[in-house]
């Protein structure tokens, strides 16, 4: 069996990103996927498939809402559900493919089938055991349902079986207002089901800007969705075709129910480590499932690091992404670093959503003073072209000396238009160094700058 310098398990974002900078390095890398395909749950099932449906059901909702005050006049498409789920699955094909070009392209092997660690420096596929000096754990994660719920992916489903339903249903229930939740109810409901979702906190996607979550529901609102707050789902009892969801009002202490054609479970997920071998290694894990790691993305046993959904952290690619490319570093013997302050929330509904850094309930927790630069989108020029009028920028400075603290952005292109904050931050900048940054007119990133120009002496437009 071969010998290599580093072996990863899975070939998510996570593993596939820190496959290719292992080679890039110079080291022989070998990466194991279970799945038929590269990519992990964000290329397969994840990311990708679900902003395959988000675009599509968006330039459906754009013809019958928007078009004709163009002078757009005519006939909206109707909905061809086989062929929009046939245009996903080549969006799907085409990226994972790509990875597997670029696996060849930077020598990486792909050792096909589930893995596990017979011991530390070893690594079991089937029935073959290859040798490494470094393994590098990017198992991921699964969703996670509630106790006594049982997924069929049919009637009662989890994202992936949201992602390939048989027909449109007429009515759905999503249990979750977080992100999946809303993105893929929002999908549903731009084809004509009539989403229900059914949150057990008072407020819409946990841990975000409080401004923010009440826009961002508003607007799902303005789109058809419901929402029933404040509720847990007690039971799901379904059959072939329909299913029916009972929930408890917390503050009134009183049960409903509600029929749907299709229950989403969108209640979190979890680290998928089955079959790894790793409470044998005595890898030690915390009391979520997660594998534990110290800041070099090392496990308790040597040799082992650990990457992406399965270690603490938010459940995001681009996290992952980034964790793979420093976990490589470290092999190398180079610096690897991750500033995990300063990853980016994207949701892609439309309006999107975005943030990063510091909210303003996290700085009352500290105790740290700080201004607020506010910016509507109804002052943005190009944003009102696009009927994108609703939404803000939203910045959060240092009282003191004006440095940037975090962002929250609801609006067009938002998940495009955080990153100018990102990088900004890196950089330790002030509200005043992006006020005083030229952007060109007309785009939407001139609201950030007059969010930024808010935090000083105002902004033009508002
Ligand atoms: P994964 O992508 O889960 O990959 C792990 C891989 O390891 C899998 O392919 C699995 O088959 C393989 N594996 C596991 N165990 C073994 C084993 N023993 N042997 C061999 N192979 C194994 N994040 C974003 O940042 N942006 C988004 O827009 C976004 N949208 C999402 C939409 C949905 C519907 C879902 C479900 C998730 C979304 N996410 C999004 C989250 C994102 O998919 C994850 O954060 C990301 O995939 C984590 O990457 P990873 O490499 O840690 O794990
Ligand atoms: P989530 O953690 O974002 O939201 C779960 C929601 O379910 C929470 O609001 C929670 O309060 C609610 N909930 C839990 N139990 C409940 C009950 N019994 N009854 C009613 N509501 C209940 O989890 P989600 O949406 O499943 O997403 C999982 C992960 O996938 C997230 O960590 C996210 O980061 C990632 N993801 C990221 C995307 C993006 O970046 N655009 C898109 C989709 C997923």
């Amino acid at each position: 069996m071969a010998n290599y310098d580093v072996i990863i398990i899975g070939a998510g974002p996570g593993g596939y990103v820190a496959a290719i900078r292992c080679a890039q390095l110079g080291l022989k890398t070998a990466c194991v996927e279970g799945r038929d395909t590269l990519g992990g749950a964000c290329l397969n099932v994840g990311c990708i498939p679900s902003k395959a449906l988000l675009h599509a059901s968006h330039m459906l909702h754009e013809a019958e809402h928007n078009f004709a005050k163009m002078g757009l006049k005519g006939k909206s498409p109707s909905v061809d559900w086989k062929t929009m789920l046939a245009y996903k699955d080549d969006v799907i094909g085409q990226n994972t493919k790509g990875i597997e070009f670029l696996f060849k392209k930077n020598k990486v092997d792909w050792l096909k089938g589930w893995g596990s660690i017979p011991e530390a420096g070893k690594v079991k596929v089937g029935d073959e055991v290859h040798e490494a000096k470094n393994i590098i754990v990017a198992p991921g994660s699964e969703p996670s349902s509630l106790p006594g719920i049982e997924v069929d992916e049919k009637v009662v489903v989890t994202s992936t079986g949201a992602l390939e339903l048989g027909k449109v249903p007429k009515s759905m229930v999503v249990i979750g207002a977080g992100v999946i939740g809303l993105e893929l109810g929002s999908v549903y409901a731009r084809l004509g089901t009539a989403v229900t979702v059914v949150e057990f906190l008072e407020t819409i996607t946990p841990g975000m800007d409080a401004e923010i979550q009440k826009t961002f529901q508003r607007t799902l609102k303005k789109q058809g969705l419901t929402f029933v707050m404040g509720a847990a789902v007690q039971s799901v009892a379904a059959t072939k075709t329909k299913a029916k969801v009972t929930y408890k009002l917390l503050k009134k202490d009183t049960e409903h129910q509600i029929d749907a054609d299709v229950v989403l479970v969108a209640t979190g997920r979890r680290p998928y480590t089955d079959g790894l071998g790793l409470e044998a290694l005595g890898v030690e894990m915390s009391e979520r499932g997660q594998i534990k790691t110290n800041d070099k993305w090392q496990t308790n046993v040597p040799g082992i690091y650990a990457i992406g959904d399965a270690i603490d952290g938010p459940m995001l690619a681009h996290k992952a992404e980034d964790e793979g490319m420093a976990a490589a570093s470290v092999i190398a013997g180079k610096h690897g670093h991750v500033n995990y302050g300063l990853i980016p929330g994207v949701i892609y509904t439309h309006p999107e959503v975005s943030n990063v850094g510091e909210t303003e309930q996290s700085l009352k927790e500290q105790g740290r003073a700080y201004k607020v630069g506010k910016f509507s989108f109804m002052g943005n020029g190009r944003a009102k072209a696009v009927f994108a009028g609703d939404g803000f920028v939203k910045l959060l400075v240092d009282a003191e000396t004006d440095r940037i603290l975090g962002a929250h952005i609801i609006g067009p292109a938002a998940g495009e238009l955080i990153h100018e904050v990102c990088v900004a931050m890196e950089f330790g900048a002030s509200a005043e160094d992006l006020a005083m940054t030229c952007h060109a007119h007309p785009t939407y990133s001139e609201a950030v700058r007059e969010a930024a120009l808010a935090c000083g002496d105002g902004a033009i437009h508002a």
